[in-house]
């Protein structure tokens, strides 16, 4: 069966999982992304590859770093940007999720960068436009529930390899709440797809999913174990709103086990780098210390997040 991603020339039409996407074309984004970030030192900080286009941000669940680096991206790339106010639109008076689509369609849009609580959402779009023949539109998952961030994972491989160079090498550790992780589970399918040789989750048990190892990671319960070594340290906030009843004793006793501070960031390399997907909770999973030491590349995510963003856009456009 043919990827839906893809289509039949092997060119990417929808982005909504990195499960599945090829090595090649994961890595055609990484680089097309390279240009687009120094982009950001020029006077005039646009591109017309958009020119014309009209992208829809549909933002069923809250965003901060996510809905704004696409609402930049794309007015980069010179398109039409529309923000639909999902809380004062019609969904709220019982229309459908592809009724309100199908409605956006008719307005001439070209692009929807979906995030909604409901695993799957942006796939249902993408599979409707498909099935009714309007192939020139496009859907990017901006986040759907526990199940993928591809674009999330996509920067945070750009960052990596930024700082890294090579993943084959690498021994990356995914800290903390993985179960309801849809970051952690697009990163683990970028590393192990461009080869990277060790991918480490570490938390609870009641944090990481059942069949973890079957996604080709070492499972760890002890930070200390699991970072020592650690070229790259990526830590998870634990996900409240996706918990079903009480995971944890309390937020003091998780930080005290799985929270990241300067003397469990010794344990990894010297030269280790943190990592952090935002929105971050300060002495939950974190240290102040680690989240503005100067091993932490937190804000270089956001900032390499607009170029990948705009990478993805760019590519789905058919640039
Ligand atoms: N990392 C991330 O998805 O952040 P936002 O929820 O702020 O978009």
């Amino acid at each position: 069966m043919r990827n839906p991603q893809l289509n039949a020339a092997g060119e990417l039409t929808h982005l909504l999982t990195l499960e599945d996407l090829p090595a090649e074309v994961i890595s055609r984004i990484l680089d097309t992304a390279v240009p687009f970030a120094s982009i950001a030192e020029r006077d005039v900080k646009k591109v017309p590859l958009l020119r014309g286009r009209s992208v829809f941000n549909l933002f069923f669940e809250n965003s901060t770093r996510t809905r704004t680096t696409f609402e930049i991206a794309a007015k980069r790339l010179s398109a039409d940007v529309i923000n639909l106010n999902i809380g004062a639109s019609s969904t709220s008076k019982g229309e459908t999720l592809l009724d309100t689509v199908d409605n956006l369609v008719a307005m001439n849009a070209d692009m929807f960068v979906v995030r909604h609580a409901q695993s799957g959402a942006p796939h249902l779009i993408a599979a409707h436009l498909n099935r009714t023949g309007r192939t020139h539109v496009h859907v990017v998952n901006a986040g759907d529930g526990r199940h993928a961030h591809p674009t999330q994972g996509l920067l945070d491989l750009f960052t990596i390899r930024h700082y890294k160079q090579d993943f084959h090498r690498l021994t990356v550790a995914i800290v903390g709440d993985v179960l309801h992780s849809r970051v952690a589970r697009s990163l683990i399918h970028g590393l192990t797809t461009l080869g990277t040789p060790e991918v480490r989750v570490i938390g609870p048990k009641t944090l990481l999913p059942t069949a973890v190892a079957s996604l080709g990671v070492q499972v760890f319960h002890d930070m200390r174990e699991g970072l020592a070594g650690c070229d790259v340290v990526v830590m998870l906030r634990l996900q409240n709103e996706r918990m079903k009843g009480a995971l944890l004793p309390s937020a003091g006793e998780y930080f005290k086990h799985y929270g990241l501070t300067p003397e469990k960031l010794a344990l990894a390399k010297p030269d280790a780098i943190v990592m952090h997907p935002g929105p971050m909770n300060r002495g939950v999973e974190i240290d102040s210390a680690v989240a503005d030491g100067e091993r932490s590349v937190i804000l270089p995510q956001v900032t390499f997040g607009i170029a990948v963003r705009m990478a993805v856009m760019s590519m789905l456009a058919g640039n």
